[in-house]
């Protein structure tokens, strides 16, 4: 196998991986890989913006406050703290390398807030209208381009991280179908989330989950992994994919209404459109379900042409390549899987339990979500907890000469590759099977079945693979046994996570779940 050593390696170039890359790169050599095109994430994709307490109105105690109500009693509160009180700083940081946040209209220089569910001010800062993922990864990757110690390797996939006696060395990687083991005195994991093992879904086709598995496998923490967050409202076409439509049309007024045209989210929450996220997209399947229909409506028409055409000009024109005009038709929409709340359990610095090894953004479990994330959360939380897990990434306890020495001794048995027989209509079963057993409503016989299926497909965990979508389908087949795993241990309903048979917030629902890999803790 073809090795090489470098100082840091980070896996993944969205918002956490970059800003981790950006924080290390005055300590050494810094290599960034990444599974496809360096800007395919989900964060390009992200649509809202960016909460952050800097507007007249606000506070940071406040932004404190929204967070851990919407996390529904599970929040760190430590993380939380982290979270919000760096969060400007972070923010003010990003604009001074160039980020572009909209501005009031005829203020050049006041920034413009946005408001969305759950959040009790207007606190959302978004760029283009509805294109902010897309300037925060413009901005990072300038930046990292800009700095010489940063090396970037697309199209290379890590398949497993090199760990041995609690430490972590490094990974191996697949590029062009050919292996290569990158050693590394410290090893940054920010792969993202896992929305697609879920058949209806917001997330980028690499969001496969593919970080939690490799973690796993290597003796990580797992923690909180029965939280997945369903967003309310994806664009319900047969002929397109699930597009978010983002929180910020109903922060702007957007109305939600069965198929019979009925405005229903009176009866399920007192702050209607804008109660949490969880709240609303359970209001919405069940309302589906009661009138038997596979969407609800998202209504615009009375915002006004002008007005969304120019503050929600990604969405406005991708519904419009579909043939559908949201200025003037109410838009079918459903919920669809859209965040993993829980992932590789680390402390507010990014550690984990293995020595060398960080985690941070979506791929990490800070706690800062608990149950159930605010909006517009996740942007800031890759870059709070990107850069902190940076700065324990230079001080990690490996030396290069330990590294070094690593490297000369590694031997990695070449194991014939397998190849799985119709992979990809094993991957359309399992997603099908995350979507209806293990969705946003859950029961032990749902999940019972959709773990006794899974355990049919277990054989091709234990395989080695050189192609992506084999890998992939690895790990989401990893990925989705555990959260079937911790819904059945969970037996209560808090926050994203609903027990049919088990519906109120009780016994014992404060616990978290965590996994480490052959063992529950
Ligand atoms: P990502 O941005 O997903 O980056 C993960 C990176 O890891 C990618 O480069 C990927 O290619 C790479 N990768 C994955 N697996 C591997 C592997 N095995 N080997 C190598 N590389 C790998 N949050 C908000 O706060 N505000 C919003 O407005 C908002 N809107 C959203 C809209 C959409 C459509 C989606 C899907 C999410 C949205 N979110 C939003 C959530 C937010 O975008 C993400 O949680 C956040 O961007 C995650 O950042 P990350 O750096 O952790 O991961
Ligand atoms: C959205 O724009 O609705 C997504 C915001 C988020 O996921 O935080």
């Amino acid at each position: 196998m073809r090795k090489e050593q470098t100082d840091f390696l980070v896996i993944g170039s969205g918002v956490a991986g970059l800003r981790a890359a950006i924080e290390l790169s005055g300590e050494g050599r810094v290599i960034v890989i990444t599974k496809d095109v360096p800007t395919e994430s989900s964060t390009e994709y992200a649509q809202g913006g960016i909460a952050v307490a800097l507007s007249d109105e606000d506070e940071v105690g406040i932004h404190y406050e929204d967070t851990l109500r919407a996390g529904d009693g599970l929040c760190r509160e430590e993380a939380v703290r982290a979270l919000v009180e760096e969060g400007p700083e972070r923010i003010l940081e990003l604009i001074s390398w160039g980020a572009e946040f909209d501005k009031e209209a005829g203020k050049k220089q006041k920034l413009a807030f946005g408001l969305e569910a759950a959040h009790s001010r207007k606190r959302i800062l978004h760029a283009g209208g509805d294109s902010t993922g897309k300037e925060l990864e413009r901005v990072l990757i300038e930046k990292a381009r800009t700095i010489p110690s940063i090396r970037r390797l697309p199209f290379t996939m890590a398949s497993d991280l090199l760990v041995e006696d609690g430490a972590c060395y490094g990974a191996v990687v697949v590029s062009g179908r050919s292996p290569l083991a990158i050693f590394a005195r410290a090893t940054v994991l920010a792969t993202g989330g896992l929305g697609q093992v879920y058949s209806i879904t917001t997330n980028p086709q690499v969001a496969t989950g593919d970080g939690y598995a490799v973690a796993y496998r290597a003796g990580a923490a797992l923690e909180d992994m029965e939280f997945v967050q369903f967003h309310p409202t994806s664009l319900y076409l047969p002929s397109a994919p699930h597009f978010l439509l983002t929180e910020a049309l109903r922060g702007e007024g957007g109305k939600l209404l069965n198929i019979r045209m009925e405005p229903f989210m009176a009866r399920y929450h007192q702050e209607m459109e804008l109660a949490p996220r969880d709240v609303v997209s359970r209001a919405i399947f069940t309302e589906m379900g009661l009138t038997g229909a596979e969407h609800v409506y998202l209504d615009l028409r009375h915002m006004g042409a002008d007005f969304v055409k120019k503050r929600f000009p990604r969405v406005f024109s991708t519904c419009l390549r579909y043939g559908f005009d949201i200025t003037a038709q109410p838009i079918p929409v459903c919920p669809a899987a859209h965040y993993m709340m829980g992932g590789v359990k680390t402390d507010i610095m990014g550690r984990t339990n293995i020595r060398g090894f960080l985690a941070a953004g979506e791929a990490a479990c800070t706690g800062v979500h608990g149950a159930n994330r605010l909006a517009s959360n996740s942007l800031l939380e890759g870059l709070v907890y990107g850069r902190r897990a940076g700065l324990s990434a230079a001080e990690s306890p490996l030396s290069a000469r330990e590294v070094s020495e690593k490297e000369k001794a590694f031997f990695f048995p070449s194991a014939q590759p397998y190849s799985i027989p119709a992979h990809d209509e094993i991957r359309g079963d399992l997603r099908r099977l995350m979507w209806q057993n293990a969705g946003i409503i859950r029961n032990e016989a749902s999940l019972l079945s959709a773990r006794e299926r899974i355990e049919k497909w277990r054989y091709i965990t234990e395989k080695s693979f050189l192609s992506r979508r084999e890998l992939e389908l690895k790990n989401m087949i990893e990925v989705s046994a555990l959260i079937v795993r911790a819904a059945l241990l969970r037996k209560n309903s808090v926050g994203a996570h609903f027990r049919s048979d088990y519906p109120q917030k009780e016994g014992g629902w404060q616990r978290h779940i965590s996994f480490v890999r052959g063992r529950e803790e």
